[in-house]
């Protein structure tokens, strides 16, 4: 069954992992997808070329800057004239030990994680507001709930965008527009590659279910609330974890 036909969705950060698994299930169930990279556009215009369905588009989006997420949105509504989707899925991390951080690493995990997942949201906002119509969904992490040693910068942009998720459902739920999480364990992806295999075996034992998750286990939670079966869910963060946190 394709839950997305007929709808037009952009995804940030879309040129790899999590963001290219959801790019492509997007497209698998019927929508027309933009999607946004930051500094990959040889890889991203092979998932492009690759996409299933017709109309698709790419092009570069830097979290970090005002006039970037301004200009990429503006040319995706030129094509798309309107969103009933946007999924802000681009992150990084900067992992260090609060003592170690430096004040950099901080404010730019926050500029891209954040203040980009707000400016993503506020630009796409006036499109969807006319069509009183829409979904967001943010990915957000298992450690915004837990916490995590070396990830205060990582872990409080992720609870910050939490809480922003649920202010905005407030705001725009009157005008038929739902935001939601997502929340990801640990995934298979280069953000994960950066773990050593013996890292990456201790943390499976911690999972209930034994294994690291994929990028398609993420974006299936996703096109459930992209798509209309989820249509009386507005605020709430689905746990994407394997049992890691209950
Ligand atoms: N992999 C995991 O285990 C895991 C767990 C929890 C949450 N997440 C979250 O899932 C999302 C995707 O993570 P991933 O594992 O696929 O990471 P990844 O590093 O493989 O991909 C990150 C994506 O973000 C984009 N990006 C990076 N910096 C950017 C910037 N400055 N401006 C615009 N785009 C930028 C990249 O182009 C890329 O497409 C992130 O928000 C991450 O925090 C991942």
């Amino acid at each position: 069954m394709k839950l997305l036909e007929g709808k037009k969705i952009l995804v940030t950060g879309g040129s790899r992992g999590i963001g290219a698994g959801i790019v492509e299930a997007c497209a698998e169930h019927g929508a027309q997808v933009a999607f946004t990279y930051s500094n990959n556009r040889d890889l991203s215009e092979k998932i492009l070329k690759n996409l299933p369905g017709n109309g698709h588009m790419v092009t570069e989006m830097k979290m970090e800057s005002n006039e970037s997420v301004q200009s990429a949105i503006d040319e995706v509504l030129e094509k798309f004239k309107n969103l009933d989707g946007v999924v802000n899925n681009a992150g990084i991390t900067k992992d260090q030990l609060v003592l170690r951080m430096s004040t950099e690493d901080f404010d730019k995990v926050y500029e891209v994680n954040l203040r980009g997942g707000f400016l993503c949201s506020k630009y796409c906002l006036k499109a969807m507001l006319k069509a009183r119509a829409g979904s967001f969904v943010h990915i957000t992490s298992v450690v915004a709930q837990t916490g995590n040693a070396g990830q205060t910068n990582y872990s409080a942009t992720k609870a910050g965008l939490e809480a922003f998720s649920k202010s905005l459902a407030h705001e725009i739920a009157s005008r038929g527009i739902r935001s939601n999480c997502v929340a990801p364990g640990f995934i298979q992806t280069d953000m994960t590659d950066k773990l050593t295999e013996e890292q990456k075996t201790a943390l499976a034992t911690q999972i209930p279910q034994g294994t690291i998750g994929s990028p398609k286990d993420v974006a299936n939670a996703v096109i459930f609330l992209l798509s209309d079966l989820s249509k009386y869910i507005t605020g709430q963060t689905i746990n994407v974890n394997g049992g890691l946190y209950m």
